[in-house]
C-alpha cells in the first residue's frame, strides 16, 4: 500500500510540474487554447466479425460526437465537419451526444441553422442519435429530441432499430444517457433477435461492461473528450464520471460477448476551452462481414 500512495503521490508531483511548465509556456497555452481545438483526426478502423453479414460487408459508419454548439465550437465549425463528414462516403451516421453545450443557453434563432447543417448529411442507410447528459441538461430534453426528428436523426432512447440491406440485417440499439437520463439496456435489447450482429450507441464509454454482458459486439461512445487535456506519459488528467474506465480509443471487453468499444474523442469542448494531446476526431468503422 505504501509504495502505491508514494507511486500516486509521485505521479501527482509530476502532473503539477508538467502542468506549471504548460502553464508557464506561453507557446503551449496558445496552442491548447487555439490551435489544437481547431484540429481533426478521421480515424479509421476495420470491423471484422463472424455475425456481420455479407450484404454489410464494406458498409461504412461515420460517427460524430460532443459537438458542444455553444461553447467555443461554432456553427461554422459545425457546417466544415458536416461537409467532412460527408466526404467520408458514409453509408450510415452516428452522432453520439451532447449536441448543444447548454441548451437553455443556446440562441434559438440559431437552431434553425443546426437544423439545416445536419439535414444535409446524407447516408443510405440511415442516421442515428442518443442523448448525451448534455442534451438533458437545461432542459434540453425535448430540445434535442426536436431538433434530431427535424434534421432527419432517428433518436434511439432505450430503444432499437433492424437495418435491413439486400434481406441481411444487423441490429442497432441506442440507450439513453447514463449521467442524466436512465439507459436500460434490457430494454434496448427487446427486439434484437438471435444470432443478430449487435451494435449499441452510448454516450457513457463505461457501460461497456454491462453491454458485454448483455450479449452486444460492438459498442460506439463518446462522453470522455479524450479528457481534453492529456500529459505526456500520463493521459488525461481528467475524464467525467461514466467516462473512467474507458477514455479513448478501442478496447476489447469480455462479458458474454467480446465486445469492441471505440470511445470517439469529441469534436468541441466544454468546461475549459482546451485542447492538448486529445486532437477532435472523426471516426470510420468498416464493416467486414466473414461470411461466405
Ligand atoms: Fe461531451
Amino acid at each position: 500500500m505504501a509504495k502505491k500512495l508514494s507511486r500516486r503521490s509521485f505521479l501527482k508531483q509530476s502532473a503539477a510540474f508538467l502542468l506549471s511548465l504548460f502553464g508557464l509556456a506561453g507557446g503551449g497555452y496558445s496552442y491548447a487554447r487555439f490551435i489544437e481545438p481547431k484540429r481533426l483526426e478521421i480515424t479509421e478502423l476495420d470491423i471484422a466479425h463472424e455475425l456481420i453479414p455479407r450484404a454489410f460487408h464494406n458498409k461504412r459508419i461515420v460517427q460524430f460526437s460532443d459537438t458542444h454548439l455553444g461553447f467555443q465550437y461554432t456553427l461554422k465549425q459545425l457546417e466544415e465537419h458536416a461537409q467532412k463528414i460527408q466526404s467520408l462516403r458514409p453509408d450510415l451516421i452516428f452522432f453520439t451526444g451532447d449536441l448543444l453545450d447548454r441548451p437553455d443557453n443556446y440562441e434559438l434563432a440559431e437552431i434553425r441553422n443546426v437544423i439545416a447543417t445536419l439535414e444535409k448529411l446524407e447516408a443510405p442507410l440511415g442516421k442515428f442519435a442518443v442523448y448525451g447528459n448534455h442534451d438533458h441538461g437545461g432542459y434540453g430534453t425535448d430540445l434535442y429530441a426536436s431538433i434530431m426528428k427535424k434534421s432527419g436523426f432517428q433518436l434511439l432512447k432505450n430503444s432499437s432499430v433492424e437495418l435491413r440491406h439486400l434481406q441481411e440485417t444487423i441490429h442497432l440499439l441506442g440507450v439513453d444517457d447514463a449521467s442524466l437520463g436512465q439507459p436500460s439496456l434490457s430494454q434496448a435489447k427487446k427486439s434484437a433477435r438471435a444470432g443478430q450482429y449487435l451494435v449499441l450507441l452510448s454516450h457513457a464509454p463505461d457501460l461497456a461492461k454491462d453491454a458485454a454482458e448483455a450479449g452486444i459486439h460492438l459498442q460506439l461512445s463518446g462522453h470522455s473528450h479524450g479528457g481534453q487535456i492529456q500529459l505526456p506519459w500520463y493521459g488525461a488528467l481528467y475524464t467525467p464520471p461514466y467516462a473512467e474506465i474507458y477514455k479513448e480509443g478501442e478496447y476489447q471487453v469480455d462479458g458474454n460477448t467480446a465486445l469492441t468499444l471505440y470511445v470517439n474523442r469529441g469534436l468541441g469542448t466544454t468546461r475549459l476551452p482546451f485542447r492538448f494531446l486529445s486532437v477532435p476526431e472523426i471516426t470510420v468503422f468498416t464493416l467486414k462481414s466473414k461470411q461466405g
